[in-house]
């Protein structure tokens, strides 16, 4: 298992297509999410930003084309392996257990409870405890950047819609990942948590993570990207900085439809 490092970790799709019967979901679509930056996906309905979003995190596969991770080729490989190579996604639905707490659930997303246990019966009952230490040291550090400290032997149930999406995004960073895929985090957000929200993606930007995102909230779009991806039906209609993008004719055709 080898996690890149951030300095040389980027995503790249080259002429992706995807069909959904005789719905072209996606038509030889190509991108760049360079790393160390936060890269957006707009689009309006049905343009294909979830379907792209389902190809890169690998919950999908292509017709057509290919992904790449650094160097890697990823185009065939299953969720679970592309986190290992670093890529791991959050949910725009949040997949919070709503009856464990909300500590517990952070550690269940610790890789050392993601697949088959049967590791603990090889692993030494100290590399057992080691482990689950670790775990917890990480969760509780997280839980308190996303200010969930005082929720955390609460059941996950109880958080509210904004504080649900920060435990997500706690729960994807406990892969330690290099890219993280962002569906829609502030769907469903308070304002006043959204810019909480923005601020923490802004600050594991300067750490070093590489971040895609597909959001319908422009001012959050606005404030985090540094290139915007506009789709339109399965297509790429042009790509650049938010304000370039959003001042195009064809993109403001593309909205009004
Ligand atoms: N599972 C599916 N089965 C059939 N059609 C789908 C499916 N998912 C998406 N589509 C179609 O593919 C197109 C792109 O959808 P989607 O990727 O969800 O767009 P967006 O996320 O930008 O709204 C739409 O026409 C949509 O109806
Ligand atoms: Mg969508």
């Amino acid at each position: 298992m080898s996690v890149p490092s951030t300095s040389d970790v980027a995503l790249s799709a080259a002429q992706l297509s995807l069909s959904f019967g005789g719905v072209q979901a996606l038509q030889q679509v190509s991108l760049t999410v360079p790393a160390g930056q936060i890269t957006g996906i707009i689009g309006p309905n049905g343009a294909g930003k979830s379907s792209l979003f389902n190809l890169l995190a690998g919950s999908m596969r292509p017709d057509a084309g290919q992904i790449h991770l650094g160097s890697v080729d990823v185009t065939r490989l299953p969720m679970h392996q592309r986190a290992r190579h670093g890529l791991v996604r959050t949910f725009q639905i949040v997949r919070e257990l709503d009856s464990l707490s909300v500590l517990e659930n952070l550690l269940l997303a610790h890789p050392a409870h993601s697949g088959d246990q049967l590791w603990r019966v090889f692993a030494g009952r100290a590399v057992v405890r080691r482990t689950e230490a670790l775990a917890l040291e990480r969760a509780h550090a997280l839980l308190a950047r996303v200010r969930l400290t005082a929720l955390a032997n609460h059941s996950a149930g109880a958080l509210s819609g904004g504080q649900k999406k920060l435990l997500e995004l706690a729960r994807a960073l406990m892969l330690s990942p290099a890219i993280l895929l962002l569906d829609e985090p502030a769907a469903g957000v308070s304002p006043a948590l959204i810019e909480e929200l923005c601020s923490f993606i802004l600050q594991l930007r300067q750490e070093g993570l590489t971040i895609a995102i597909v959001e319908h909230n422009m001012d959050v779009i606005a404030s985090l990207c540094d290139t915007v991806y506009v789709l339109a039906e399965g297509c790429v209609l042009t790509h650049g900085d938010f304000a370039t993008v959003t001042a195009d004719a064809r993109v403001v055709q593309a909205y009004l439809g």
